[in-house]
Formats: structure tokens, C-alpha cells, sequence
């Protein structure tokens, strides 16, 4: 069984992708033992919540420094444990302490095809606005293990998914959710839970 934590910030759509793929028994193997905020007002915990899944914010907001903020990430995730850390829209930069002790064992969903529209500053509708911008005909998303840079880990799996005339940002990233983000986040967890066995 791979033990996962997910991290997420907001409306915790990949999350409920996650849920429903282990509930229809289309990924297997693997059990979700905590759900991470760091938004106290993020639906995602609704979602866990509703599922009777243990959840908890540590929000940056709540310390008197960005260190402390860091110290007490770290501490919850090595108190939860998990086989693997999956951030599902987790707009918090990860501190390289938690990358160094949990190395190889955290994934991230991006919603571009990597390396297009990624790094610093490229979160959320922001990623769609660039695409859109730049007039790209096909986008996507991507899950990578997560390293010490931002989007630079290693690629797991992508999804093409095409733009179309007339898209907004909101459109297009509801699209790259439904034809691809929901569908590669839950493949990748299901690989990495049969490597596992
Ligand atoms: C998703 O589109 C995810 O790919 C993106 O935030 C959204 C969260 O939606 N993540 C990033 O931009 C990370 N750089 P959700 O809360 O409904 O899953």
C-alpha cells in the first residue's frame, strides 16, 4: 500500500480526481492518510473532510517567520510519514529541507507541458494567460518529481490538450483539468504505488 499526503491551496479538483480514481478501484494500492492546506478557507479540506479523510492547514500566516513557517511543514510531514507527498495545486514553495529528506518521494502536477510555461511565477490561471499570450496551438500538463528547483524535477508523464479559438484562461484550464491533469495525476500515483510493490 503507498501511504500519500496530499498538499493542496485551493479548490482541490486534482484531490477529488485522486479520491474518485481509488474509489472506482482504477488506482489501486494506494491510500491517502492526510491532506496538507496551507489556505484555511480551501475547499480541498472540504473535499477531505467529506471523505472522512484526516486534514489539517499550517498556514504561513500563522508564524512570525518564513523559517518557522518551514520548520512546522517539515515537522507535520515527518510526523504524517507518507510513502509519498503529491502537491495537487500546492502554491507553496517547497523549502529544500523537505526536498532533501523526502528526495525522490514528492510529485507535482503543472498545468503546461514542461518546459513551457513553468517556473517561478507560472501558477495557476497565470499559466494559461502565458499560453494563450504566446498563441500556442497545443498545451497540456505534466507530472514531475519535485527537486530543489521549481518545475525542474524529473518528468513522470504529460497530456497534450489542444487550445482553441476564442479560449480564456478560464477555459482552457478547465480543459487541461478534464483532458489531462485529472487523468495523468492519479496514472502517475497508480505507477509509483506499483514500483512500490
Ligand atoms: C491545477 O490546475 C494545478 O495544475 C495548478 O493549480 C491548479 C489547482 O487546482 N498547479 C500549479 O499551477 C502549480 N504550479 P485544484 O485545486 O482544483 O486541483
Amino acid at each position: 500500500m503507498l501511504r500519500i499526503a496530499v498538499c493542496v491551496s485551493g479548490g482541490g479538483t486534482n484531490l477529488q480526481a485522486i479520491i474518485d480514481s481509488i474509489k472506482s478501484g482504477k488506482l489501486e494500492d494506494v491510500e491517502i492518510i492526510s491532506v496538507i492546506s496551507n489556505n484555511p478557507n480551501a475547499y480541498a479540506l472540504e473535499r477531505a473532510k467529506n471523505e472522512g479523510i484526516e486534514a489539517r492547514c499550517i498556514s504561513p500566516k500563522s508564524f512570525e517567520t518564513r523559517e518557522d513557517f518551514n520548520e512546522a511543514f517539515l515537522n507535520a510531514l515527518n510526523e504524517i510519514n507518507p510513502d509519498l507527498i503529491v502537491l495537487a495545486g500546492f502554491l507553496v514553495v517547497i523549502p529544500p529541507k523537505v526536498t532533501e529528506v523526502f528526495k525522490g518521494r514528492i510529485i507535482n502536477i503543472h498545468p503546461s507541458l514542461i518546459p513551457s510555461f513553468c517556473g517561478t511565477g507560472f501558477y495557476g490561471l497565470k499559466v494559461h494567460e502565458a499560453a494563450l499570450k504566446r498563441g500556442v496551438k497545443i498545451t497540456g500538463a505534466t507530472v514531475h518529481y519535485v527537486d530543489e528547483g521549481t518545475d525542474t524535477g524529473p518528468i513522470i508523464m504529460q497530456k497534450a490538450v489542444e487550445v482553441k479559438e476564442g479560449d480564456t484562461p478560464e477555459i482552457l484550464q478547465r480543459r487541461v483539468m478534464e483532458q489531462a491533469e485529472w487523468i495523468i495525476l492519479p496514472e502517475s500515483i497508480g505507477l509509483i504505488a506499483k514500483e512500490k510493490k
